[in-house]
């Protein structure tokens, strides 16, 4: 390449072959302490939505849910679609259903797809509370919660079901402690405490898109290798929207040290004596791809 600026501090040089140190952990206290969580709400709820990010509908998964849902009825809902590519969303939503499992995607930053999710959770509530009725039960409405891995949208989603109908939030006793329900539509109450998932982060490659999708903190993994390792990704998922925003030539690099250094020059990420800004850059990258601003990527290939 040329032009080269000088390059600082460590790093590695030519394609990035290890991401060992991508080191996500959740300890094994917190994990307990989620699943109990999650358990002791099931009991009160009819229906559990879980999230999953559109990009990542695999990776965002978490290994236990399913055992820990048992039979309880369950919406998928793909989350932050308007960041996910619209034909791999269609046809992942495809995929769950024809698994026989309930799936909608949403866009919480922009309230579409929200009044489908709540018919959607209102049809799998309904088996539930006519069955109650039938056995003499007094009719009561229909509850949910939210399940996720952080940063998945959990606060989001139930904000935006909040404020649609201008939602009433009503104590009731709970299993240990009072909970609050939001009434997020006739006969639907949704608790508002989300269950926090941990994620996927023993499988390499979910680590990573988990990563690049900030399902982690940046400060939990070396950000150079990662954002090296995503612009070698990109170049081959969506090289267009890397050349349109960094304005790069083609043909691009598939080394991500190469494209760091020549982001970082189209940027102007450049300390005194010419010296490439690594920290500045790597940053640029992973705030511009988590913003959509690299195009609309889903990382998750549907399985063949
Ligand atoms: P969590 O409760 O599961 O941890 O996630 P939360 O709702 O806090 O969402 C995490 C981040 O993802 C937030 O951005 C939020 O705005 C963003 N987000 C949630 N849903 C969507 C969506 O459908 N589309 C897009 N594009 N973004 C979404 P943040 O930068 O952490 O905070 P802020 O920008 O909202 O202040």
């Amino acid at each position: 390449m040329e032009n080269k600026v000088e390059r600082e501090g460590k790093g590695l040089r030519g394609k990035v072959e290890d991401n060992s140190s991508l080191n996500l952990q959740w300890f094994p206290g917190h994990m307990k302490k989620a699943e109990r969580l999650i358990r002791e709400n099931l009991k009160i709820v009819d229906v559990v939505i879980e999230l999953l990010d559109a990009r990542i509908p695999l990776s965002s998964q978490n290994p236990m849910l399913k055992e820990i849902l048992g039979e309880k009825p369950r919406l998928t809902v793909l989350t932050k679609s308007d960041l996910a590519d619209d034909v791999l969303t269609s046809n992942w939503i495809k995929k769950f259903r024809a698994e026989n499992i309930s799936a909608v995607a949403v866009d919480a930053a922009h309230g579409k797809g929200i009044k489908n999710l709540v018919a959607e959770v209102k049809k799998l509530a309904e088996t539930k509370t006519h069955k109650l009725t039938k056995y003499g039960a007094k009719p009561r409405s229909a509850r949910a919660m939210v399940v996720g891995i952080p940063n998945v949208g959990k606060s989001s989603l139930i904000n935006k079901l909040a404020g649609m109908n201008h939602a009433k939030i009503e104590n009731r006793p709970g299993v240990t402690r009072a909970k609050q329900w939001i009434k997020i539509a006739e006969g639907l109450d949704l608790l508002d405490t989300p269950g926090i998932l941990w994620p996927k982060f023993e499988d390499k490659e979910a680590a990573l898109k988990l990563a690049w999708t900030f399902a982690v903190n940046d400060e939990t993994y070396d950000l150079e290798i990662s954002a090296k390792l995503l612009l070698e990704t990109l170049v081959k998922k969506n090289p267009a929207g890397l050349c349109g925003r960094f304005k790069l030539a083609e043909p691009l690099s598939e080394v991500g040290e190469e494209l760091l250094q020549e982001i970082g020059m189209k940027r102007g990420c450049i300390r005194k004596g010419g010296v490439l800004d690594t920290e500045k850059v790597i940053r640029l990258v992973l705030s511009e791809f988590r913003s959509g601003k690299l195009g609309k990527i889903t990382l998750d290939d549907l399985p063949s």
